[in-house]
């Protein structure tokens, strides 16, 4: 077999998170135990059925979509998405030059990373965030400094605690609320406008990754950054069908903003991929021009499971607190699993009770005390769950 050494980029990535907890629970699965499977914010109710029959339709009927698609996005996709966006936050966008389609918005980051990063340029990355965001960063072999995301600051960055020299070198910033993994929200928009002043001023391109704006609980509104003055000007905002719609498996999503930002990543992608299936972006159509509402009630159902959760939690002295939005719960290892630290606590839960929950550490350092616990199963299970968990605590009081 030739022995090819991997490009130094990989080489430095850890596995993925998922890898090694699927590969545990795989292990687990074998000895024939009950797994329930909290880990990956994998959602687990359908896609509403007149998003499926429009894919069924449109796949069985018009065979043209079957063709290579146009890698921007179909223009009535992209008319969808605007119409949308002015719907739901009231901003303006142009369809022809300030949205692209994306495989999904996991796909899109990764490609921006791509598109604007070298290896002397920082990126400014939250910590715990979504692995993409520290990992694209990686891949391309450039810079990271971590903003940490602190519970006495509700989980929002500090900007002033960001070294001038380092501002002065960064090219991207990451922010996504609703958060995961922290499930925090902005209560403070001034959060936002602080945010665009400090991009401004450091000539950064400022990313909000609004994947769960849709998925919020009560009276909480997610807004876009495109309703804050100036944000055109330094920020790009990535959405997903994933969550709203259930569509994580279709692999769907967009990135809008002034074309002149968007543009380095349509024509990155240009020389990569078509963008997605022409059927699935019809589907997207359906999803974005249909019925609101079920987006609606699936923030009912996680809000449910997340009061479920919190307080079930609560009891056996973990410190959680009920949250305002996404499909997360980011709950405090009690005091005496700290020494152990999240990965170990992860691994023990699975293996001695067949419950998966993510670590904090794969979030980042500052994760390191905490499991994410995602609300992607029925209910009825939740019980159950709580009393493993608990049974599993009771031993280290
Ligand atoms: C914050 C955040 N952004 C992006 C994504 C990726 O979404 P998609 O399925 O559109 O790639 C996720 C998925 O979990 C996420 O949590």
């Amino acid at each position: 077999m030739i022995n090819i050494k991997i490009s130094k980029n990989l080489t430095k990535l850890p596995p993925y998170l998922f890898t090694k907890i699927n590969q545990l629970k795989k292990e687990v699965y074998e000895k024939n135990l009950d797994i329930i499977d909290l880990g990956m914010g994998n959602p687990d109710l359908p896609t509403p059925s007149h998003i499926v029959d429009r894919l069924c339709d449109t796949i069985k009927h018009h065979t043209n979509t079957h063709k290579y698609p146009q890698a921007k996005g179909i223009p009535k996709f992209r008319k969808s998405i605007t119409e949308w966006l002015a719907r739901r936050f009231g901003v303006d966008l142009d369809p022809e030059n300030e949205v692209l389609s994306l495989i999904g918005s996991k796909e899109g980051i990764a490609h921006l990373c791509m598109s604007y990063l070298n290896p002397d340029d920082y990126a400014l990355v939250c910590d715990p965030a979504y692995p993409v965001h520290f990992n694209g960063v990686s891949l391309v072999g450039a810079k990271i400094h971590f903003m940490p995301l602190l519970e006495k600051n509700k989980f929002l960055p500090d900007f002033t605690k960001i070294p001038e020299k380092i501002a002065k070198k960064a090219k991207i910033m990451f922010l996504n609320y609703p958060n995961n993994p922290t499930a925090a929200v902005v209560e403070d928009n001034n959060f936002w406008k602080e945010s665009i002043k400090f991009c401004k001023k450091y000539n950064i391109l400022l990313v909000s990754d609004n994947a769960y704006s849709e998925l919020t609980f009560g009276n909480y509104y997610a807004p876009s950054i495109f309703e804050f003055p100036k944000a055109k000007d330094v920020a790009l905002e990535f959405h997903s069908f994933s969550k709203t719609f259930n569509m994580a498996g279709w692999r769907l999503g967009w990135v809008c903003g002034a074309r002149k930002l968007l543009y380095p990543l349509e024509k990155f992608k240009s020389f990569l991929d078509y963008g997605a299936p022409m059927f699935i972006q019809l589907a997207g159509v359906a999803a974005l021009n249909g019925p609101q509402d079920c987006s609606q009630n699936l923030s009912k159902v996680y809000e449910k499971r997340m009061k479920k959760m919190v307080f079930g939690l609560q009891k056996f002295g973990w410190h959680v607190n009920p949250t305002k939005g996404t499909m997360y719960v980011w709950a405090k290892l009690p005091d005496k699993m700290l020494k152990e630290g999240s990965l170990k606590i992860a691994e023990k839960l699975v293996q001695e009770t067949g419950v998966v929950l993510s670590p904090g550490v794969g979030f980042g350092k500052h994760g390191e005390t905490y499991m994410r616990l995602s609300l992607v199963t029925h209910e009825k299970r939740f019980h159950d769950a709580l009393l493993r968990i608990g049974k599993f605590t009771k031993n280290y009081i």
